[in-house]
């Protein structure tokens, strides 16, 4: 007879008994019985190698072909490596794969895509409207393992794409696809597939409420890579960030427009973040922020309104709550602004997240701007890290931002003053440089 365990499909404990409520992670009713794995006797193991004998081959690359996407993957996909690409439902995941399995196929490389989610149709008819058709592109809609992998030895495939990774399940397992137990084993598998196959596999995983792909982020240790897609619906930017890479740098991030026919890589982030920008408007403040190697020019909005609550609003978008709640702290007791009945909301346009304190002084211009109803001159940029006490501390990349800066014609840069003392190079820019939160905000027109 078969042992049998009981596992919990939100976190994957493994117990013997049943039991109503799991001690890990507390969820209910949440364990499911399943045929225990049995020890298998190891017949080889791994041997040590001198680490010197280790090369990594270049040509272990393979370029998608669409520029955003190779940079973000290190320069191309590395062969035998798993991808997982998560984002919320609509964001253009598929889009996406499908314009990358295109780009494969176009290199005459044979590409399957697993369409689990979605009828043959459906994704057909994607690739009709975003102009794919190759020969060398297959379609499968199948979510049972076992047969995917079995396609996959009969088509040979260089790519796989399995969308979505929530829906493909084992026969074995009892647990319902989607769930912790499921999602992990299938990753586990199909990493397998790719090491052994040498072929590059991208795998979508969808987000939870909580932001985590598939539940407590157990894909995330399984994988080489894991991107994050995201942005803002209304204007069509998609940010495609890479959380993790066992190939490359995880501080690149690529730009993308969704529009009619598909996803189109942004040549010129800055003009676009900037699109739609009212010149003299009070409230608004031109910032340079740095992803990677490359300086982006976006727009900080704040707008401060008399509160008619006790507990006044503080809303934040594409940047940290805490750090808004900081900001406005400083504000008022380092310069004096009365902002407690004041509901506040400040966002970055565009979309874009921001993580730097280098564009703390910018927003901090931007809320004063809004709430004194003065403002930056046009063609100023500002930027700086703001501390407790009204500080304004220097920030890395400096001449990066400076340079986009002047190369987007603005005319002035208000920065930290410790910054200036050690620039290098010549700019075509008025520099001012502040040491208090309080000098930037007497620079108004
Ligand atoms: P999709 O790739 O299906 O998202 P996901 O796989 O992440 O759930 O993208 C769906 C959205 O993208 C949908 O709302 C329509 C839009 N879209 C375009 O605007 N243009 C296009 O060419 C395509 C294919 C989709
Ligand atoms: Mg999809």
């Amino acid at each position: 007879m078969k042992k049998t365990v009981f596992s919990c499909s939100e976190c994957g404990r493994i117990q013997s008994k049943w039991s109503g409520s799991c001690l890990s992670c507390g969820s209910w009713n949440s364990f499911v019985e399943e045929v225990a794995r049995e020890a298998k006797k190891v017949f080889s193991h791994a041997k040590a190698v001198s680490l010197t004998e280790i090369t990594f081959d270049e040509n272990n690359r393979q370029k998608v072909s669409i520029a955003e996407f190779d940079r973000i993957l290190g320069g191309g996909a590395v062969l035998g490596s798993l991808i997982l690409i998560g984002g919320e439902p609509g964001i253009g995941k598929s889009t996406l794969l499908l314009q990358a399995a295109q780009a494969f196929a176009d290199q005459g490389l044979k590409v399957l895509y697993v369409c689990g989610e979605e009828s043959l149709q459906q994704t057909s008819m994607r690739a009709k409207r975003l102009g794919v058709k190759s020969n060398n592109l297959f379609l499968l809609h199948e979510t049972l393992f076992d047969f995917v992998k079995e396609q996959i030895e009969e088509v040979g495939p260089k790519a796989v794409i399995v969308d979505s990774i929530q829906v493909m399940y084992k026969e074995e397992i009892l647990s319902s696809p989607g769930s912790i137990v499921q999602v992990k084993s299938t990753a586990l598998e199909f990493m397998k597939i790719a090491k052994s196959k040498g072929i590059i596999l991208f795998l979508v995983g969808h987000i939870t409420k909580s932001g985590d792909i598939a539940g407590p982020r157990v894909l995330e240790h399984i994988v080489d890579v894991v991107l994050d897609f995201e942005g803002d619906k209304e204007r069509g930017f998609r940010v495609l960030r890479s959380l993790k890479n066992r190939f490359g740098s995880t501080e690149e991030i690529a730009l993308f427009q969704m529009r009619e026919g598909g996803l189109f890589e942004i040549p010129n982030p800055s003009s676009a973040f900037l699109e739609g920008r009212i010149d003299e408007a009070i409230g608004s403040v031109v910032v340079p922020t740095v992803e990677g190697c490359r300086a982006i020019l976006v727009e900080a909005q704040a707008l401060v309104t008399k509160s008619i609550f006790p507990m006044p609003a503080r809303k934040s978008t594409g940047i940290d709550g805490n750090r808004l709640a900081l900001l406005i702290a400083v504000l008022e007791k380092r310069a004096k602004f009365n902002l407690h009945n004041s509901d506040v909301f400040v966002s970055i346009a565009g979309g874009l997240k921001i993580v730097e304190p280098a564009i703390d002084l910018g927003l901090a211009v931007a809320i004063a701007s809004s709430f004194s109803g003065r403002m930056m001159d046009c063609k100023t940029v500002v930027m700086g890290e703001v501390g407790l006490g009204g500080e304004v501390r220097s920030i890395s990349k400096v001449e990066l931002r400076i340079r986009e800066a002047s190369n987007m014609g603005f005319q002035r840069c208000i920065l930290p003053k410790r910054n200036l003392q050690n620039l290098a190079g010549d700019f075509k820019i008025e520099l001012i440089g502040v040491d208090l939160l309080d000098e930037a905000l007497r620079l108004f027109t």
